[in-house]
């Protein structure tokens, strides 16, 4: 069983590169399905989760290939197979834009019901309640654990969605695309993988207005181009590595970001104390996050987009966890976030969780353990603990942070770190 074996207490220092943001790919990719032609998908990060969804499409039947320099290539126009079952389908989250992607371009898709981080119950009643207001009939066969989906025409109508969920937006985004007339998405997320994966659908000549805003509105197109189109820095990430800056005391510069796309991180980290500036060398915006040892204590509550992002919550908790004082830490998106404080508490930090509440005390030094992760943020959550803690120890569960982290102990390395990988 792989682990990351890691000696804390060595700050980091010097210059970490972002890759592509793992959420918009995984939206983008499914999305090519709808041209009739190949797209050249650029900047996506090299991790399991996007070579799995090549995977997958190879096996419905397109022409795919995927370079280390995370450059896919995905011809569509062979899809032969409008059915996806395999075990690799319900092991992640993102495989359920099959739905939207198929449903919208051949009018019928199958696939096993949708796995990815245990986080929480994770519904998709709002991306059902889309594909039948678009025309849709969609069955669930539990027995089977499939879902299916299937309509003569699929008709341009308007959805409220419940919650400002990510999926469903993105997933009703791809079947709108490819309706008659046009569809508005009301109170729909706003993320930036949706304008990304907005735009990429602009790109090969379909019309989405409004991604980015809670309004969105699709205009379906009968044809679809084939283009070249490149994902946006990974915030998810870029957010981790300012996190884990601050946490080991170090002086980090990130390349290759988007700075308001991490206005919330950037907002929390100065509020504890922490240096936070964005500047451009001309050409390009980077940001440097510097830190003392240890920052100030501070409350936090996760929000949709452009709120506090559920997914740094783990990666901030590892942080507060030695910040001096006491920090709440609200989790409102997924119930079950806070699994990872337990191995925390291991490590001798303070905290008390209440259901979707953690009040944490910040104490001057963890110690050093063996710990599990069990999804994917929790592993970098642990990671950055492990980073910042006195002694060695060892993070176990590391094919969830492959899952989204591309050569993330090769970066933190870089940085100065200790962490190697074994078996
Ligand atoms: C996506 C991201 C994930 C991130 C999350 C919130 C991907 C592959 N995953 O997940 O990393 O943590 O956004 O930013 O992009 N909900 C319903 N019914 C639905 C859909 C959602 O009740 O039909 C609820 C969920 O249970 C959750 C909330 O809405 O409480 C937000 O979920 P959603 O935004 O859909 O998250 P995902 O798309 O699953």
């Amino acid at each position: 069983m792989s682990y990351f074996e890691i000696r804390g207490g060595a700050p980091l220092e010097g210059i970490v590169t972002i890759s592509g943001a793992k959420n918009a790919g995984l939206g983008v990719i499914p999305a090519a399905i709808l041209a009739g032609e190949a797209c050249i998908i650029e900047n996506l990060p090299y991790v399991s989760d996007v070579s799995c969804f090549g995977r997958i499409l190879t096996q419905l039947g397109a022409k795919v290939s995927l370079e280390p320099n995370g450059v896919m290539t995905i011809d569509p126009s062979t899809i032969n197979c409008l059915s996806a079952t395999s075990n690799e389908v319900s092991s992640f989250r993102a495989s359920y834009y099959l739905l939207g992607a198929l449903l919208g371009r051949y009018g019928m898709v199958e696939i096993a019901l949708p796995g990815g981080c245990d986080i929480g119950d994770r519904p998709i009643d709002q991306h059902i309640k889309g594909f039948e207001a678009l025309g849709a009939t969609v069955t669930i066969d539990e027995d089977n654990a499939l879902i299916r989906a299937e309509a003569k025409r699929l008709v341009g109508c308007e959805v409220y969605l419940d919650m400002a969920s990510v999926g469903a937006t993105i997933n009703i985004m791809l079947a709108a695309t490819r309706a008659e007339g046009r569809t508005t998405i009301v109170n729909a997320a706003k993320e930036p993988y949706i304008v990304d994966i907005a735009n990429f659908i602009n790109m090969m000549g379909g019309s989405v207005r409004g991604a980015g805003t809670d309004e969105i509105k699709i205009t379906g197109r009968q044809r679809l181009h084939g283009c070249t189109y490149a994902i946006i820095p990974d915030m998810m990430e870029a957010g981790t590595f300012m996190i884990a800056a601050a946490a080991t005391g170090g002086n980090v510069v990130l390349n290759n970001v988007i700075p308001n796309h991490l206005d919330a991180i950037s907002a929390k980290l100065l509020e504890g104390g922490a240096l936070v500036e964005v500047d451009d060398d001309g050409r390009d915006f980077y940001v440097r996050v510097r830190a003392d040892r240890r920052l100030r204590a501070v409350n936090i509550k996760t929000q949709y987009y452009p709120g506090f992002p559920t997914d740094l919550q783990q990666p901030m908790g590892a942080l507060l966890t030695r910040a001096k004082g006491r920090s709440l830490l609200i989790e409102d998106i997924f119930e079950h976030r806070f699994k990872y404080m337990d191995e925390l508490k291991r490590m001798g930090a303070q905290i008390v969780v209440n259901n979707r509440r953690a009040m944490i005390d910040g104490v001057e030094e963890l110690c050093a353990c063996d710990m599990r992760a069990n999804d994917l943020r929790a592993g970098a959550a642990l990671v950055i603990a492990a980073l910042s803690a006195q002694g060695t120890s060892r993070v176990y569960g590391i094919k969830y942070i492959d899952r989204g982290y591309e050569h993330f102990e090769h970066k933190l390395r870089a940085l100065g770190a200790d962490i190697t990988r074994a078996d």
